[in-house]
């Protein structure tokens, strides 16, 4: 096998880690994010504040994954522009949502829960799921994991 066909699988065996492990954090955000839906606004901002950095930089981390991924697979150019807008405009609506909390000291959790819940569900059925059948069809018989959504 050539060295840079071994680069390739080395690359698509450890894309498939990332993306699973990244999606599996993402919900446990979400699910976390209702969970701390207490309805006392000084713990719901408490927990915002606590978190929301960690989640923005895993979110952008899992991103940037997935379109290097994209290229890297030669997935099809207009998806891939469609699927990193779409990106790009939950982390314009998530800065938006940190400026506010900065500028008013509160957040509404149940409605960032709740708008993050479904733009996750959605995004991955609409987008992740073309991508990933594609990844798929691409590493099948390569001894490589599926990469699931
Ligand atoms: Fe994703
Ligand atoms: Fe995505």
């Amino acid at each position: 096998m050539a060295a840079a066909d071994k680069n390739l699988i080395l690359m698509l065996k450890e894309g498939v880690k990332k993306i699973n492990e990244q999606h599996r954090k993402i919900f446990d955000y979400t699910t976390d994010l209702f969970s701390h839906c207490t309805g006392d606004d000084a713990e719901e901002n408490h927990y915002f504040a606590a978190t929301i950095g960690a989640a923005a930089t895993l979110v952008k981390t899992h991103f940037k994954t997935e379109e290097d991924l994209m290229i890297a697979t030669k997935f099809q150019f207009f998806e891939y522009v469609d699927h990193k807008k779409e990106h790009e405009e939950f982390i314009a609506t998530l800065v938006d949502n940190v400026k506010q909390f900065r500028t008013s000291g509160s957040i509404n959790l149940l409605m960032f829960a709740s708008y993050a819940k479904w733009w996750v569900i959605n995004h991955i059925k609409r987008f992740d799921k073309k991508y990933v059948a594609y990844f798929n069809k691409i590493t099948e018989g390569r001894g490589i994991e599926k990469m699931r959504v």
